[in-house]
């Protein structure tokens, strides 16, 4: 557990953002991944909210050897299979279950899972997790809810994604408990439909400017 937990801090705190992505044309997978990477966020999360989305993992894992792959939106343990097989470097999941538990165990992948409550979270570190996916995070309470985690929770750390902009990415980049955030701001549907890679790799570029702690 600890080689994972390290594996995947080295992943999550090598850029202040993760684009959180919905490929909904498979074609657009690769030119994505590439333009993030070169805006300077190799490390993506592609969703399992889309029909082609394992494909696109693997599409992007073969033919863009500069992204850091991970599968989003893992419900299941049968996601987490399918996501581990496509090639994904870690694994994201909203929540948390026994099965996906089972799953991870079984697995050389890192695991990222969700957590909200107190009590929620010190189950999982009960388990051995220290880095865990704070969803959805500014419904859930935010910057401020995270900081008062701090000092009881003093070990565990969070990616929180959900309602993340520019605007408020600084708020949770600034806590020392934050590793990253997630948010899908930085691939927009509407720059995706039109296929502006160039817009996607300056919003990309930008958001590697926000603070990190
Ligand atoms: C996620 O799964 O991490 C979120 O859906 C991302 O949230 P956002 O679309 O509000 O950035």
């Amino acid at each position: 557990m600890k080689k994972k937990t390290e594996k995947l801090l080295e992943i999550l705190t090598a850029q202040p953002v993760i684009p959180v992505l919905k490929i909904d044309r498979l074609s657009d997978a690769v030119p994505l991944a590439r333009a993030l990477a070169k805006g300077g966020l190799p490390a993506i999360e592609i969703t399992l909210r889309t029909p082609d989305a394992i494909d696109a993992i693997r599409l992007v894992v073969d033919e863009v050897p500069e992204a850091i792959v991970g599968a989003g939106t893992i419900l299941t343990k049968k996601d987490f299979t399918k996501a581990e097989e496509a090639g994904a470097s870690f694994i994201v999941s909203p929540g948390t279950t026994e099965d996906l538990l089972d799953a991870a165990e079984d697995s050389h992948v890192p695991f990222l899972p969700g957590a909200v409550t107190p009590s929620e979270i010190m189950a999982l570190r009960e388990e051995g997790y220290r880095v865990l996916k704070f969803f959805p995070a500014e419904q859930a309470g935010g910057a401020a809810f995270l900081k008062s985690l701090a000092s009881p929770l003093a070990d565990m750390r969070f990616c929180p994604t959900g309602g993340i902009s520019p605007q408020n990415a600084g708020d949770y980049l600034s806590l020392p408990n934050i590793v990253c955030v997630g948010g899908s701001w930085i691939a927009p549907d509407a720059e995706l439909k039109a296929g502006n890679w160039a817009a996607i790799e300056e919003l990309s570029r930008q958001a590697t400017g926000l603070r990190q702690a």
